[in-house]
């Protein structure tokens, strides 16, 4: 290889190096503006603070005992939803929310890592025991979600299923005057 090849082949290896050097600088900032956008938007994030709760305990005391669980219409006309997973249910099993209504969902984990992924959303999150996932949620259509577990759990993992139950705004209302927690369990 003659000098002239040698200096020739040095330019290109340098051109195709700064390509890809500028097309990775390119990618590098396009996700960190997807990661501010949906973390403004709270569309996807990582949660703006972090709740811990004591596994060992939440059947017992504090927000996720069983008379908790469910979902709840607040004064300002928004819903939460408060449900636990563990080995190998969420309960409530059926979560039962009024369509276009913000709701937000708390969730934990009573033993091991668990997920909550709502078929046909881009609502998925993980259910870590020690802490409270909280997601923001709402729903345009009515009818019926299914909602599986959908971190490995162990053997009894692929049998962990739960369901959303989308109804109308003011048959959920109505359901809600008699008080208490609501699921649609055993609908
Ligand atoms: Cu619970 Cu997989």
């Amino acid at each position: 290889m003659s000098a002239e090849e040698t200096h020739h082949s040095a330019d290109v290896a340098a051109r195709v190096e700064r390509r890809w050097a500028t097309i990775f600088v390119i990618v590098i900032v396009m996700m960190a503006a997807l990661a501010a956008f949906a973390g403004i938007h709270r569309a996807t994030m990582p949660q703006p603070r972090v709740e811990t709760t004591d596994p060992s305990r939440i059947h017992l005391s504090g927000e996720f005992v069983e008379s908790n669980l469910g979902s709840v219409l607040e004064a300002d006309g928004n819903v939460t939803v408060r449900a636990i997973g563990q080995q190998y249910s969420f309960t409530p099993a059926c979560i039962v929310v009024p369509a276009d209504t913000p709701i937000t969902m708390r969730a934990t984990s009573a033993d091991v890592v668990h997920g909550i992924l709502i078929q046909g959303t881009n609502i998925n999150t993980m259910l870590v025991p020690g802490y409270v996932s909280e997601q923001l949620m709402r729903f345009t259509r009515i009818g019926d979600y299914l909602m599986p577990c959908q971190e490995f759990c162990s053997f009894g993992h692929e049998g962990m299923w739960g369901k959303v139950k989308v109804i109308d705004k003011s048959e959920f209302a109505n359901r809600a005057k008699a008080g208490g927690r609501l699921s649609c369990v055993g609908e």
